[in-house]
């Protein structure tokens, strides 16, 4: 009986991935492993944001909790919320491991967080997350929905065409990736800041309510940095599906060598990998 369910729950689980691409796209890797070199800067925002014991903090698209973990490790009382349900589980065993009982995740979705009900966070925060959710403009009204008013948002998204490493891993692999379906909306339009004050409006947020400042994150990885190319051809989904077409067309060797050339011109550290990469802060007062 058991069995059955499990096997059933595992059929319905792939039938989701199958008709949601952006699900897929992030369930396909394993972010964990890039998440694990991106703990010091998580950190060190997570510090900054004025997080007090007992504020409730939504973290959405929160991976396995690379900004979530540390603001429950300030106390606060943390969901995270993310599309990828290897993503949920791993942020779980984190918590469970470092015996955090206020900080939970869960499977859900930046452009419907239904469940989550009105104005119930002090702040949330999407650091690299609701950026890569489809349908920019119910994302922004959804965030709002669940933020209470005087609350914050916090987004961190990458900047395109920046020379730093994730825009230019991001543009890399979208040069070798078939061309996305008609009414697809860039990630990326996240890192201008019209469009992010546009959304924010049409969700009911002024203008002068939103603010921006440009902001570092650094990579620290334990090897070379073509390794750690080797990483993002792994496990990350982008460059993954990058992989998947150049391999089909005979261009994986080209794209291999354009990432490792990329990371080494990018590392800052020696004996180690140490990339620093640029984005967009976006601060909303609700
Ligand atoms: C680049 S990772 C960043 C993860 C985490 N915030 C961190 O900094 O380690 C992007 C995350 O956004 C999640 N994501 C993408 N689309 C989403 C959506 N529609 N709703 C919720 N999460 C989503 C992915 O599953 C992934 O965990």
């Amino acid at each position: 009986m058991y069995r059955n369910a499990r096997r059933q729950g595992t059929v319905q689980d792939s039938m989701n991935a199958t008709m949601n691409p952006n699900k897929a796209l992030w369930e396909k890797g394993d972010f964990t492993r890039i998440a694990d070199t991106m703990r010091d800067s998580g950190e060190a925002l997570v510090r900054q944001l004025g997080i007090t014991g007992g504020m409730k903090v939504l973290d959405l698209g929160c991976g396995d909790g690379t900004t979530a973990v540390p603001a429950a490790q300030l106390g606060a009382d943390v969901l995270g919320v993310d599309i990828a349900r290897n993503l949920v589980e791993a942020g779980n065993r984190r918590a469970a491991e470092l015996g955090l009982t206020n900080c939970r995740f869960q499977e859900g979705d930046a452009t419907d967080l239904r469940g989550l009900s009105d104005a119930s966070f002090d702040l949330l925060v999407s650091i690299f997350g609701a950026m890569f959710a489809p349908r920019p403009f119910d994302v922004a009204r959804e965030m709002v929905r669940v933020t209470r008013p005087g609350g914050r948002i916090v987004m961190g998204n990458w900047i395109p065409h920046d020379p730093t490493l994730v825009a230019q891993v991001l543009k890399t692999s979208s040069r070798y990736t078939p061309p996305p379906p008609d009414g697809f909306v860039s990630p990326m339009t996240w890192g201008v800041e019209s469009p992010v004050i546009e959304r924010f409006g049409v969700a009911g947020i002024p203008a002068e309510r939103v603010s921006f400042l440009r902001d570092t994150f650094t990579f620290n990885f334990p090897g070379t940095p073509a390794a750690f190319a080797g990483v993002f051809r792994q496990y990350y989904g982008p460059t993954m599906n990058a992989f998947e077409a150049a391999e089909k067309n005979g261009r994986a060797t080209e794209l291999q060598r354009e990432l490792e050339q990329l990371f080494e011109s990018q590392n800052k550290g020696e004996g180690s990998t140490n990339i620093p990469a640029t984005f967009l802060r976006v601060t909303v007062v609700r």
